[in-house]
């Protein structure tokens, strides 16, 4: 189960290497063909009408499941515990953003796992049209569902569960927007509704769920990062406008909100791409400076020191430097796949009981050894303490992130140090029965 991430980036591209399927298809009878190419790792999707356009489609793998805004048709089917979104739209634009989605993946940006793209949708013989001529569909891109996906709705309205997130959702979406800068990728649209949220350990994670807009380039210009944002700012000040005049009540006021996400953007990008100078003796810098972008969640590939006059110059080229820096870390180690953020807490946790470890040993335990054992012992113990029933309330690394936190309550209140076990058996108790369920299309 830990190691089965529901979704997380860049998780396929690394069970799942580019290896994909084609299968052309052909439903009797109609004469209607398709053309299909799918990832591994999904369904073959063939029992789907496809000689039919979406909007028409009865089927009973078809469900209801909340969601965004959007342009086209979306639609949603279940294939045993996954769900699938299904959106049809142009052929060429389809392509461009299957290609996209499954590029932003292998570079570890937070995005829907593309399943599948079918085009070359043909109806059969047109009634009335010369011999042989056929009419043809819009393609269908398919991207497995985000699974405990927060819809941003919820997340802004006061009085709701998650009510009062507004800025933990700002957060998300600037970091979204910088990583994807970062890797040089123009989005083009970035807003609520082309983005998903997900619970990070107690923070938000912005997932990209529609790229039919961008573009990726080895490296964005200024010019590019600032149209980008302002695009950014205009879609989220207009959503703000809609929710409220569809009476959901977020308190925001939408101008001073956009600006607000601007300005914690330029922050972000400001302390990534900051170039700082040092004295001849304090070449401990670099190292600092390295750290300190590791804390952001990125990774430093090379840095650039330049000497002049009295001392260095140490410059940061954007294009070096990679997101998921936890993300890889702890992936390395333990091969689980989680989110930034929760990467940062069980990382942070490995380490604590390496030292616990230590303490019990004059030969010291190296870092991979203390790793191996903490993912058996204490994270995966600690997952399969929940019992069944109660398990798909939370994913695993942020289930796990509470336990740490419910741990450190107990422990306080305790006056000292309470155990792993008593902890999970009182947070069960406590705070996950008393969990709603997450949204989305278990609550459904
Ligand atoms: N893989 C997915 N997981 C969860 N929700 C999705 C997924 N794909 C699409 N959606 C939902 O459908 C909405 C529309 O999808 P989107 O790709 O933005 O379509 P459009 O290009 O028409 O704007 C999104 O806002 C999101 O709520
Ligand atoms: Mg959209």
């Amino acid at each position: 189960m830990a190691r089965d991430p529901e979704r997380v980036p860049g998780h396929h591209s690394l069970w799942a290497v580019d290896r994909e399927l084609e299968a052309l298809g052909r439903t009797s009878g109609r004469g209607a063909t398709f053309q299909m190419m799918r990832r591994v790792g999904h369904p073959d999707f063939l029992d789907l009408p496809w000689q039919l356009a979406l909007e028409s489609w009865r089927h009973d793998r078809l469900v209801d499941v909340p969601r965004g805004i959007s342009r086209h048709v979306v639609r949603f089917v279940r294939y045993g515990e996954a769900i699938y979104a299904l959106k049809e739209l142009p052929t060429r634009l389809a392509e461009r953003e299957y290609r996209l989605l499954a590029e932003l993946d292998r570079l570890l940006i937070p995005v829907v796992e593309v399943a599948a793209l079918v085009t070359g949708r043909g109806t059969g013989r047109v009634a009335g049209g010369p011999r042989g001529a056929r009419s043809e569909l819009e393609a269908v891109l398919i991207t497995r569902h985000l699974g405990f996906s927060l819809p941003y709705r919820r997340a802004l309205q006061t009085g709701s569960e998650l009510g009062g997130s507004a800025d933990r959702l700002l957060d998300a979406l600037v970091n979204l927007l910088v990583r994807l800068h970062v890797v040089g990728f123009f989005w083009g649209d970035c807003s609520l509704s082309n983005t998903l949220f997900r619970l990070d350990a107690g923070d938000l994670a912005a997932y990209v769920v529609d790229t039919e807009t961008g573009e990726l380039h080895p490296q964005l210009s200024d010019g590019q990062r600032s149209h980008d944002l302002v695009v950014a700012g205009e879609n989220l000040a207009g959503e703000l406008l809609d929710l409220s005049a569809e009476g959901v009540d977020h308190g925001l006021d939408p101008l001073a909100t956009a600006e607000e996400m601007e300005r914690r953007y330029r922050r972000l990008w400001g302390e990534l791409t900051q170039e700082v100078s040092f004295a001849p003796d304090q070449r401990y810098r670099v190292e600092e400076r390295v750290r300190q972008l590791n804390a952001l969640g990125f990774a430093v590939e090379e840095v650039e020191v330049l000497a002049e006059e009295g001392g260095y110059r140490l410059r940061l080229n954007p294009r070096v430097v990679d997101p998921g820096y936890h993300v890889r870390t702890l992936q390395a180690l333990t091969g689980l796949a989680v989110q930034e953020n929760q990467a940062r807490r069980l990382l942070d946790d490995l380490a604590r009981y390496r030292t616990e470890l230590e303490r019990g040993s004059a030969a010291g335990i190296s870092e991979s050894a203390a790793a191996r054992r903490w993912l058996t012992e204490v994270f995966e113990r600690t997952v399969a303490a929940v019992p069944r029933r109660l398990r798909g309330r939370l994913e695993p690394a942020e289930l796990f992130h509470q336990v740490l936190d419910h741990r450190w309550y107990l422990s306080e209140a305790a006056g000292h140090d309470v155990g792993l076990d008593d902890t999970v058996a009182s947070f069960v108790a406590t705070v996950l029965s008393g969990e709603t369920r997450p949204p989305g299309p278990a609550a459904s």
